[in-house]
């Protein structure tokens, strides 16, 4: 789809971020919205929406399973709604491009469709683990075949129905959670689902928001089929994972002051404010509103000095996306920073764990990778060339460790940046960075 190695980012080093900013909206929601829109009754306009690789994949594939969908234009896009039982079969696999949400929860909402669809992907996705999703919908009835290994292309057969089920998910993954719930649309009877710890609960919010009842009990959410969505429009926050970059540099660099606006902070998101506060940050919430169902606010991050810390374990799930802006910050903090519980960064767009790792050796920083966690040692950075391995998260986070870094850092790979964070260039350049695409 596209060529992974032909992107590359310098940022010299020294500067702040000063201004103010409302990064791109958000992948999670953006992802939920076409999915929902198309299965609703009735039209659905979504703005905000986030025009980067990943979400249009989404809406490319619901255009392939013969949605009538116009834009996106501004981040504003129209579906005409086909209902639960609308979508036609694809002339052709769906590409997921590098997006392991379209590929997870579109395993789930194509399985009681009664049609065949291969689903596809990059390098990246084709590699990540898929079995997380198949085993539990083979259980509703679903007929879903991998690789050996488990991963894409996945062919989802036709099955006469699905039945619902009452599953106990072994990780605490949102994706999992919601491709089993788009299912349960699907299934007789109720599914339930029982997370380990709270993940993000954009799918269950926007069923909400369609009008779709679900139950939620402390850990449980379960939903019952046969039900109808009905279309309506959703403002889509900005990304908090994205914001993420900023909050990250602007604490780091001195005299640094940015304010996030409109920024999407659910409590099952804002993991990497608590831990950047828990750490010594400057960072105040404000003008406290709702936007399509979920808290919004406008954030202002000033610089101040971090230290590091043991991050508790419950934070988690609630700042997965985060860490590889989360090292960074625990790169230059005061001492040595300790993250346990966080074996799923292995299987995340890369090897997040041994890929900052190799980042930070490279720039002169004490990292100890561990199966499921990480240790670092805050300390000066100094210069290099990074390999990002095509991970747009890995890629932005070590373009603003050039805000206090003794040299250039050079990073390789970044394509992909465009997957979650279009314009994240010209943005960061904006505020102060001095990145240079290449
Ligand atoms: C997501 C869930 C998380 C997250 C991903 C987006 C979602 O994945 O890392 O970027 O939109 O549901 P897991 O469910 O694998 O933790």
């Amino acid at each position: 789809m596209h060529h992974s190695d032909s992107t590359h980012f310098h940022v010299a080093p020294g500067g702040c971020l000063r201004g103010r900013l409302r990064v791109p909206g958000d992948k999670s929601i953006s992802h939920r919205a076409v999915m929902l829109g198309a299965l609703a009754e009735g039209s659905t306009e979504i703005t905000g929406f986030l025009e980067g690789a990943d979400s249009l994949a989404t809406l490319q594939a619901f255009r392939r399973l013969g949605v009538d969908i116009q834009g996106p234009q501004a981040g504003r896009v129209l579906i005409q709604g086909r209902g639960l039982k609308g979508l036609q079969p694809p002339p052709c696999p769906l590409d997921l491009g590098n997006s392991g949400t379209s590929m997870r929860l579109l395993c789930g909402l194509l399985a009681g469709q009664g049609f065949p669809v291969t689903l596809i992907g990059d390098a990246s996705l084709s590699a990540r683990p898929m079995r997380r999703v198949i085993d539990p919908l083979g259980r509703m009835g679903a007929s879903i075949t991998a690789s050996e290994r488990g991963t894409a292309p996945l062919h989802i057969h036709p099955v006469t129905g699905l039945s619902g089920i009452d599953y106990v998910m072994p990780v605490a993954s949102a994706q999992v959670k919601s491709s089993l719930l788009l299912a349960g649309l699907y299934a007789a009877g109720e599914t339930c689902v029982t997370e380990p710890a709270p993940t993000r609960d954009h799918t269950e919010r926007m069923l909400r928001g369609f009008g779709y009842e679900v139950q939620c009990s402390d850990k449980r959410v379960c939903v019952r089929g046969g039900g109808r969505l009905q279309g309506g429009s959703i403002d889509v926050p900005a990304d908090i994972s994205s914001a993420a970059f900023f909050l990250v540099g602007a604490s780091l660099a001195p005299g640094s002051e940015v304010m996030l606006e409109h920024v999407g902070v659910n409590p099952t998101r804002t993991g990497v404010i608590d831990i950047l506060r828990l750490m010594g940050g400057d960072i105040e919430l404000l003008n406290q509103r709702n936007a399509g169902g979920e808290p919004v606010v406008d954030i202002r991050v000033r610089s101040a000095p971090l230290h590091g810390i043991e991050i508790p374990e419950h934070l988690v799930p609630l700042a997965i996306d985060e860490f590889p802006a989360l090292f960074i910050a625990a790169a230059c903090a005061e001492g040595e920073t300790r993250l346990t519980g966080a074996e799923e960064l292995r299987v995340k767009e890369s090897d997040r764990i041994q890929v900052m790792a190799e980042g930070l050796w490279e720039l002169g920083i004490t990292a100890e990778p561990r199966s499921d966690g990480i240790l670092i040692q805050g300390g000066r950075l100094g210069s290099g060339a990074i390999d990002s391995h095509g991970d747009h998260r890995v890629a932005m986070a070590f373009a603003m460790a050039a805000l206090v870094s003794e040299g250039e850092i050079r990073i390789r790979d970044c394509v992909n940046v465009g997957t979650s964070f279009p314009g994240f260039v010209a943005q960061a350049g904006g505020l102060g960075l001095q990145i240079q695409e290449v």
